[in-house]
């Protein structure tokens, strides 16, 4: 999967990931994190998701990562934010109030990038990537992140084969493959995500699961 293949996605309007209004799971589930008003949020592959809206109105700072300039572009004109724009190194970072998304791409972000951050807010971002990348996505969250910031993680899973991806199906087996040798894994949900994924049934998923899980880092 190159930069490319979702550059073009963009470009074609083929969104149907992107939620129309913010994520339930996150209202209901996010709370219970407890973090400090004012506290920064990442949200990787963010998109233009309303969640970062949501997350700010909650009183967090966000910082988004995205590899397209016209989501981007987007997220901040779909919100009436006039953006201010400067760059640090490859990434050209757009900044309005408390949000401030990174264009470019995850795997280039400085060490230094993430260093405030409070936690992670994942929606259709491990599960975007084929297998070999997710593990080189957790290897860089694990690289870039305070010790302390939990990963909030919506995943889904189907039945095998039943799709090419994006996105990729990945149960609580292929969570704790990545994640359960350095995190503890604290499963909040599950519920049956068909319904609410009618892009997905149209490509011939027959059933779908989704998981709300909360990541933290093991001591040692
Ligand atoms: C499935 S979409 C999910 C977007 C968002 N999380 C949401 O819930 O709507 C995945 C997003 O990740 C972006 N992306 C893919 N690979 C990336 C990378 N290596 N670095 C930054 N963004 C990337 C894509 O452009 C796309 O917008």
């Amino acid at each position: 999967m190159t930069p490319d293949f979702w550059i073009e996605r963009w470009q074609k309007g083929e969104i149907g990931f992107h939620q129309a209004a913010g994520n339930d799971l996150l209202a209901m589930h996010w709370p219970s994190l407890g973090l400090a008003p004012g506290s920064t949020v990442f949200v990787p592959l963010c998109g233009k998701s309303l969640d970062m809206a949501w997350l700010a109105g909650q009183g967090h700072r966000v910082i988004g990562v995205e590899l397209s300039p016209l989501a981007v572009d987007d997220f901040f004109r779909e919100h009436g934010l006039e953006a201010e724009t400067r760059t640090a190194g490859s990434f050209t970072v757009r900044a309005a109030g408390p949000i401030e998304i990174w264009c470019g791409d995850i795997f280039e972000l400085p060490g230094d990038a993430l260093r405030d951050v409070a936690a992670v807010y994942d929606r259709a971002a491990l599960v975007a990537l084929p297998p070999s990348l997710q593990v080189r996505y957790a290897e860089a969250l694990h690289r870039v992140l305070p010790r302390a910031a939990p990963i909030f993680l919506i995943s889904l899973s189907y039945p095998d084969g039943q799709l090419a991806g994006p996105p990729f199906s990945t149960p609580l087996s292929a969570v704790a493959a990545l994640f359960g040798a350095t995190h503890a894994i604290d499963i909040r949900e599950t519920r049956d995500g068909l319904e609410k994924s009618p892009n997905l049934r149209d490509r011939g998923v027959t059933a779908l699961d989704e998981a709300v899980y909360v990541l933290r880092r093991k001591a040692g």
